[in-house]
């Protein structure tokens, strides 16, 4: 852990990640804990300052999560948000009650004026719009606190008490609606807290190729790389750091996208690492033939994944490490409910079950997904590997519907590579979250030259989406869209039709199978 770390106590607010975020986008290292954790935990993080998240609680619920007073006797800079704010009023002596109708109940965009004196808004404009969403209002602010913002129904929206360097905020900073807010998380980490910004994507490359050398010794590891972008990111890391120690095991099941396996190939060519690149595209298809069932489809491929990495991990024998590219979203520990969760995650379902290891090794388990492509960066890892899009474990498998063939499969590979060509030649791949081809099963009559066609029917997928859960289907100009069909129907024998996937989901899902 770098020297200065920021610990965000997290209430359960729909922002907790948010904020951790935006604090390392300042070059300062954080971690998110549950509120939960004790002083004596606290103690031993040795924060040099502590953010208190919102939630979804009014303090003064029977069950409201507290925190324990002692945590303001510690001498750490403390910034409290949303509920985080209120919580700090209420321990420190101030009163907090249910705000009355339309005086200081606030939800939304609100103009808010700050007083620029205070270190949180140094350096910032006195006025500004600030994103609320607070249903609760500090009756009486605790002894030794200024008020240092204020919207038209609120004397209050900001307290500082700069002796002690407190600071509370109604408002949240950490999203984009808020004009500054950024800023103001950055006056609190490098005015109030003493940061220097020694979080940068540089450095912790060469903290984290120094520890992984330390833990891995002389010992042997292992890597499933699947060519996403954290397991790339992971294997470049290793290979930087241990070469030849580290084995990679890439697993070519012949449903990987047009050239993929090239480029994830060619991608690790300038490391002395050992790579092996498993063709493995017969035994799947063979497993595979004559299955229509999406859900049967999935459990083979998973299957014959392990058998494979099985078969090859015994060629390597024992070894000291299994590496993993987990990432920090997966392992934070929620703050919401009354037990904290903690979501446990493998990337390759499974594995430890089937391969002599001793220990697991994540190197990227403090990471967010974009720190991750930052890292992916400075190793050298090309952009197009980095920024890639998510691709599903059973890849083009789910993207050819029905029973599959490698001359379908060579079809959708041949099409979805005009289809994403055609997209970042436009610059749409900056709008769009996950786009791709899919081969229906249907075919239809068309008539190309003099003669009479019967081939299949394409689809073209395209979302924006924060998350995956939900999404929206992306509104593609229709020229480019145009572009895309006539490339297609014209460079792509078997295919004479082309449709354009309008659902959201919900109700359909992002994939098609
Ligand atoms: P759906 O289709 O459920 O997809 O809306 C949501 C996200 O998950 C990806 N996805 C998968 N990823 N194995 C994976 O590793 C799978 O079986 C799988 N199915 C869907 C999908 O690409 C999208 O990003």
């Amino acid at each position: 852990m770098p020297r200065q770390s920021v610990l965000v106590l997290d209430f359960g607010g729909q922002y907790n990640q948010l904020i951790a975020r935006r604090v390392r986008e300042c070059n300062v290292y954080c971690e998110v804990k549950p509120y939960t954790i004790s002083l004596e935990e606290i103690r031993a993080f040795d924060p040099m300052g502590i953010i208190f998240t919102g939630g979804p609680n009014s303090v003064y619920d029977e069950k409201a999560p507290h925190v324990d007073p002692a945590v303001f006797t510690l001498g750490v800079p403390v910034l409290g948000i949303c509920y985080g704010c209120q919580l700090m009023a209420q321990a420190l002596g101030g009163e907090v009650t249910a705000a009355q109708a339309d005086t200081a109940r606030e939800y939304g965009k609100t103009e808010t004026y700050y007083d620029t004196t205070c270190k949180l808004f140094h350096g910032l404009p006195e006025k500004g719009i600030s994103w609320m969403s607070h249903g609760d209002y500090m009756a009486k602010v605790p002894e030794g606190f200024a008020l240092v913002g204020r919207t038209e129904a609120c004397p209050n929206v900001a307290i500082a008490d700069e002796k002690r360097g407190f600071y509370g905020v109604q408002y949240h900073p950490e999203v984009n609606h808020t004009e500054h807010g950024v800023d103001m998380i950055r006056n609190f980490l490098y005015e109030v807290c003493g940061a220097k910004g020694e979080w940068t994507m540089g450095d912790y490359k060469n903290t984290a190729i120094a520890a992984i050398r330390e833990k891995v010794g002389g010992g042997k590891v292992l890597l499933a790389l699947s060519g996403g972008v954290d397991s790339s990111v992971a294997a470049a890391l290793l290979a930087e750091a241990v070469g030849k120690q580290l084995t990679c095991v890439f697993v070519d099941h012949g449903l990987l996208r047009k050239d993929e396996g090239d480029e994830v190939e060619a991608a690790f060519s300038k490391w002395d690492l050992n790579f092996v690149r498993v063709d493995a595209e017969t035994r799947f298809l063979l497993k595979l033939a004559g299955e229509s069932e999406p859900e049967r489809k999935r459990k083979i491929i998973g299957e014959e994944f392990i058998r494979v990495f099985e078969e090859e991990a015994k060629k390597i024998g024992a070894v000291d490490f299994l590496a993993q590219g987990t990432i920090y979203p997966d392992v934070i520990e929620s703050g919401a409910g009354d037990a904290a969760v903690i979501k446990s995650h493998h990337n390759v379902g499974g594995l430890p079950d089937y391969v002599d290891f001793k220990e697991i090794i994540e190197p990227l388990r403090l990471l967010f997904k974009d720190e991750v492509r930052q890292l992916g960066r400075e190793l050298g890892l090309p952009e197009y590997l980095v920024s890639r899009q998510p691709f599903p474990g059973p890849g083009l498998a789910i993207r050819c519907i029905g029973d599959l063939t490698k001359e379908k499969l060579d079809i959708l590979r041949d099409a979805d590579a005009i289809y994403r060509q055609e997209i970042a030649a436009a610059g749409e791949d900056k709008n769009i979250n996950q786009y791709f081809a899919v081969l229906t099963n249907t075919r239809s009559v068309g008539v190309m030259g003099d003669g009479r066609t019967y081939d299949y029917t394409l689809a073209l997928r395209a979302v924006t989406t924060s998350d995956f859960m939900t999404a929206d289907w992306a509104r593609i100009p229709y020229e480019l869209l145009d572009k895309i069909s006539t490339r297609i129907v014209n460079e792509v024998g078997g295919i004479n039709r082309i449709v354009y996937d309008i659902t959201s989901k919900p109700p359909a899902t992002i994939e098609w199978e």
